[in-house]
């Protein structure tokens, strides 16, 4: 099935220099972007794209990252496009993630793990809409 997912590089990876050595991954296992762009996100945006973990202990934090300098939003597309692209991710703590994962390759930590991708086509319809509606 042909899918479409929403995907984030974070604040750290613009920071970082990171955003080719990123996509590149997403590329060679044959996902396709058809939007792009670079952005700092306002509070408002963070906070509805993240709308989920509202009133969670790390909420503040994860809202502050997110809006402290421009990230790269876009859409990738291609088979099965949502969980591939979860997988080429890697867990959400990037010290458990697996060897040539792009968190266990690039992310710092738990709480500037690098990437974002929808986890369900769900979120991928919202999370699209949010950042490309
Ligand atoms: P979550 O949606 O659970 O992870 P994922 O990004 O893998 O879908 O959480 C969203 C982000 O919140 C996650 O990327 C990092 C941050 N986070 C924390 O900082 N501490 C935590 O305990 C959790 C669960 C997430
Ligand atoms: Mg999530």
């Amino acid at each position: 099935m042909i899918e479409k997912t929403l995907v984030l590089l974070k604040p750290d990876a613009v920071e970082r220099n990171l955003i080719g050595h990123i996509l590149v991954e997403y590329e060679r296992n044959g996902l396709s972007v058809l939007e792009l762009k670079l952005m700092k996100a306002s509070s408002t945006l963070a906070e509805q794209h993240y709308i989920e973990h509202k009133g969670k202990p790390f909420f503040d934090r994860l809202v502050a990252y997110l809006t402290r300098s421009p990230l790269v939003a876009l859409v990738l597309e291609g088979e099965n496009a949502i969980s591939r692209v979860r997988a080429l991710n890697g867990t959400t703590d990037p010290a458990d993630s697996q060897d040539n994962t792009i968190r266990a390759l690039y992310g710092k930590s738990m709480s500037e793990n690098t990437v974002h991708a929808s986890d369900s086509t769900e979120s991928a319809e919202r999370e699209r809409e949010i950042w490309f509606g």
